[in-house]
């Protein structure tokens, strides 16, 4: 290479404009094609209640709904997004309303530093609409790819089963009516 070359042969690709909704939010942004689902939120949109942990899909910290499927939100490309309807912990709650998970996770103080409270709760939602957890040890093995340094997995058992009780309203990724 010479003096004053560019130091790549080919410029990098340009920005996508990408169309999505987010939170009920129709949203159109540009974003290069390697910032992941979680940098977008996080960084652009600013929706920070969504945490980075590991930023390696070991921790599940940065669980989202995508379709109403949870998601590694640090593994997910933004740009495979297109069209697709994320819901965060901020889209869950109704104007006056917790969403029913929301408010079982308070009732059973399942929380202690709260860090991975959002991903929880997220993917507890997720995990009830998936249908494949129908009592506390499915849920111990379907939330295993959701960790709490604080250890309140006894509280957040209790507070699946709660909004698990509460009807089909718990595995819905939208405001309850208010
Ligand atoms: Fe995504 Fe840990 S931050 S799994
Ligand atoms: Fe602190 Fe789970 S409440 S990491």
């Amino acid at each position: 290479m010479k003096p004053g070359d560019a130091p790549f042969a080919h410029p990098p690709p340009a920005a996508h404009r990408l169309d999505l909704t987010v939170n009920g939010r129709p949203t159109t942004v540009h974003v290069e094609p390697w910032v992941t689902l979680l940098d977008l939120l996080r960084d652009r949109l600013h929706l920070t209640g969504t945490k980075k942990g590991c930023d390696h899909g070991q921790c599940g910290a940065c669980t989202v709904l995508v379709d109403g499927i949870r998601i590694n939100a640090c593994l997910a490309l933004a740009v495979m997004q297109a069209g697709r309807t994320v819901t965060t912990i901020e889209g869950l709650a109704g104007k006056e309303t917790l969403h029913p998970m929301q408010q079982a996770f308070v009732d059973c103080d399942a929380l202690q530093c709260g860090y991975c409270t959002p991903g929880q709760i997220c993917s507890a939602i997720g995990m009830l609409s998936e249908g494949h957890s129908h009592g506390s040890d499915d849920d111990r093995e379907q939330m295993s790819g959701n960790l709490c340094r604080c250890g309140a997995y006894a509280n957040i058992l209790e507070a699946i089963e709660q909004a698990r009780g509460s009807g089909p309203a718990a595995a819905r990724a939208a405001p309850p009516a208010s």
